[in-house]
């Protein structure tokens, strides 16, 4: 990303800040003196291509307003003319707002109220180029009280996506208790509001669910610490006045970047104005502020589109690819990986044997999972060895660095499990360091999965998790991927390190995670690694930033897949989404294959049972899939047919030069004289010709008659783009769990 050019421009209001050292026995009131004399109103466009958000300082009264937000405005000067609704862009709690607030804290007097007047703003715009960034910082500050609140928005031009944070610092005499601290407060003014939320648990990640809102509150969060995204994720969409769809309506897609407890609270009041407040989940988590240092907040990532779901989808997966996920303009490794095939239940000679069936698949990684680890108490199962890093030398007698080289020997690359932050109570770690483990006093310990958290928040604890992977990679500079898992949420929640600072536990505990996370990048800024967590229990844009890729979900029957992948589709892009072919489902291999090739493919399957057939469809699907990732990775995708509305799902992807596209279609079901409508492709020239191929050509009988549609099998056809966008082509089966895939290419 090129350097920010210099500040352009800052105004400032004839507003004083008071950052007088105060007393701890609190300020002197209020004088005369400190009203301010009425100034002209202060207007801060934040704007990308096609939205504006405008901020307003009321000269009246110093503090800021939001004016505006939605489709970009040719000019400001009509809203200048105009009041708008009041309402305030980050709100307060103790003096008079009557609703949630964005912020609350009490100072060194008990004082509990905050007041926020506007100080001053800055622009620094980015020097051009690809990126054309531009970050504005405001300032406010109490008029009273040495405390000062800098709400930051970063605007993505060309992506039309805006980030918002806020550092929140004071300089009392003594810390300051921060209860509230949102990353973003947005309002909103509709006939009704839709949010569309996605949820689930262990094996069934991101459902999704729209429903009305009605007034009052209504709070998406999460409680669990960490693995914290295990029932709910931190993403929304919000639909203005009607329900959108994937090409009409106003819609908002949201997203928080932080691994741990979040909480979107969106709140309609008596009016029917929506307020939507998103950050860090303030539940249990007060913060005692010490002078001088700086609370930063995660960031809050959002796109405004007019075009329904689909653009604000597209939106987002510009801005991934290019800001949030690590290296998402580059490619991605295929791999093997044998957590379904083995489980723990493997030994040298058995991964010798898969590293040849990697070989031989055409695939690029063999990941080992989890079960090579511990001696005094081995790994082979998972009510062991958590936490002991040294290799089982029952299974591993030559070590790790032996399968480095027998991979390299393969021509295939060698990639390993861990799980850091979580130990086994039967381990050396447990007994060796008692107290490097979250476990609350007085309380027998709670487990999940047999485990419990280590306690990041202790500098020694991240030193270890630090030399885990740095100690590993240092010996066996061969491996290439690294799956980071994390398999519990936190309970036991209490920190020996913490002492009389318990309730930042929630908050330091991702912070120090990412200081980690931070630190290994410097020295290893490029490696893949697979964020897993159970599954999908952690997936979000502050993780994202150190990992290349995630595990979706544990659940890769590919009629459930479907509906997985589905969901992350609309917030996350497909280059990060990891979809391995397994033998979960009791589908055909072609379909669980061309689910799996709709995101990062991978394996996980026993191969040696695999019959001659079998191995020779998915060579050429794996062959096919090198052919055109690159178009998954890095298109646009357009959600055709969603299978919340029918019987099948139809996807497809499409470079930015429009001379190349994939489109992936399933029949999930088929009811008696069922018939499916064609499908209009999107996203296509419509002055283009383009050959439309059917790839993953299945010989095992169970492609199902008519997925082709007339013409649309093996051989080809060529078609004007106009054509497949008007009049479309025929996608859809009488016979269930059927799929097809085509190549489209001008
Ligand atoms: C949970 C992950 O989601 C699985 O893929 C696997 O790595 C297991 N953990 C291993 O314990």
């Amino acid at each position: 990303m090129k350097k920010l050019l210099s500040i352009i421009t800052i105004f400032a209001l004839g507003l004083s800040s008071t950052a007088q050292d105060l007393p701890a026995g609190g300020p002197p009131p209020p004088t005369g003196g400190q009203l301010m004399q009425q100034t002209p109103d202060v207007f801060i466009p934040l704007e990308t291509k096609n939205t504006s958000l405008i901020l307003r300082v009321n000269g009246r009264d110093g503090r800021i307003y939001q004016s505006y937000l939605g489709p970009k405005l040719a000019s400001i000067d009509n809203l200048k003319q105009t009041r708008d609704a009041g309402h305030p862009a980050y709100a307060t709690f103790g003096t008079d707002n009557l609703f949630e607030p964005a912020v609350r804290a009490t100072h060194n007097d008990g004082n509990p109220s905050l007041e926020l007047k506007y100080i001053s703003h800055s622009f620094e715009k980015s020097s051009g180029g690809n990126s054309d960034i531009n970050l504005s910082r405001i300032i406010l500050k109490d008029p009273v009280y040495p405390f000062e609140v800098t709400l930051i928005f970063k605007t993505y031009d060309n992506e039309d996506v805006i980030e918002q944070w806020v550092e929140i610092k004071h300089s009392e005499k003594k810390p300051v208790t921060i209860f509230n601290y949102a990353s973003s407060m947005l309002h909103f003014d509709a006939d009704k509001y839709w949010l569309t939320q996605f949820h689930g648990d262990w094996a069934e990640e991101m459902k999704m669910q729209e429903s009305l809102l009605t007034a009052g509150i209504k709070i998406l969060d999460t409680k669990l610490g960490t693995r914290a995204h295990m029932y709910q994720t931190p993403v929304f969409m919000l639909s203005l006045n009607e329900k959108s769809d994937e090409y009409t309506g106003q819609v908002i897609a949201g997203t928080l970047g932080w691994s741990g407890n979040f909480r979107f609270l969106f709140e309609v009041d008596e009016k029917g104005s929506l307020r939507v407040i998103s950050g860090i989940n303030p539940f249990a988590s007060e913060y005692s502020l010490d002078a001088g240092k700086v609370f930063k907040t995660p960031s809050m990532i959002f796109t405004y589109s007019e075009h329904g779901k689909g653009e604000a989808s597209r939106n987002l997966h510009r801005w991934a690819t290019r800001y949030g996920v690590l290296d998402g303009t580059g490619s991605r490794m295929t791999i093997l990986n044998n957590w379904e095939a083995t489980g723990f239940n493997f030994d040298e000679k058995k991964l010798s044997s898969i590293l040849d069936d990697t070989k031989k698949l055409g695939l690029d990684v063999f990941l080992l999972d989890d079960g090579w680890f511990a001696n005094k108490y081995p790994r082979n199962n998972d009510r062991a060895g958590l936490g002991d890093w040294q290799e089982n030398r029952a299974k591993l007698p030559n070590g790790l660095g032996y399968l480095v080289k027998e991979a390299d020997a393969k021509g295939v690359r060698f990639g390993i499990w861990i799980e850091p932050e979580m130990v086994n109570p039967k381990s050396e770690l447990y007994e060796t360091h008692p107290d490097w483990i979250l476990r609350l006093p007085n309380r027998p310990e709670h487990y999940y999965r047999n485990q419990l958290v280590l306690d990041l928040t202790n500098p020694k604890v991240q030193e270890f998790v630090y030399n885990v992977v740095d100690g590993m990679l240092s010996t066996n500079p061969g491996i290439s991927f690294i799956k980071w898992d994390c398999n519990r949420m936190m309970t036991n929640a209490y920190s020996v390190y913490l002492k009389d600072r318990q309730s930042h536990l929630y908050i330091d505990y991702v912070n120090c995670l990412y200081g980690i996370l931070d630190r290994l990048r410097q020295k290893y800024p490029h490696l893949p690694v697979m964020l897993c967590s159970g599954g999908g229990g952690r997936v979000d844009y502050g993780a994202l930033k150190y990992f290349t890729e995630f595990w979706a979900s544990d659940n890769t029957d590919a009629l459930e897949r479907v509906y997985v992948q589905w969901g992350y589709s609309y917030f996350f892009p497909a280059i990060s989404v990891c979809n391995h072919v397994t033998s979960w489902g009791k589908q055909s291999l072609k379909f669980r294959t061309d689910v799996a090739m709709m995101g990062k493919l991978g394996y996980d399957i026993e191969v040696d049972k695999m019959t001659e057939n079998e191995l020779k469809f998915s060579q050429n699907a794996i062959a096919n899939y090198n052919r055109i990732k690159d178009i998954i990775y890095k298109g646009d995708l357009f959600r055709l047919i969603s299978p919340y509305e029918e019987n099948r799902a139809v996807m497809m992807y499409v470079n930015e030069l429009r001379n190349r596209a994939v489109l992936f279609g399933y029949t999930l079901n088929s009811r008696y004289g069922e018939t499916f409508n064609p499908v209009k492709l999107q996203g296509l020239d419509p002055g283009k010709t383009y050959k439309v191929q059917e790839i993953n050509v299945s010989n095992d009988g169970r492609r199902g008659p008519g997925m082709g549609g007339p013409g649309m099998s093996q051989g080809g056809r060529s078609y004007t783009g106009d054509f497949l966008m008007k009049v479309g082509i025929n996608i859809g089966s009488n016979t269930p769990l059927t799929s097809v895939v085509y190549e489209i290419t001008e």
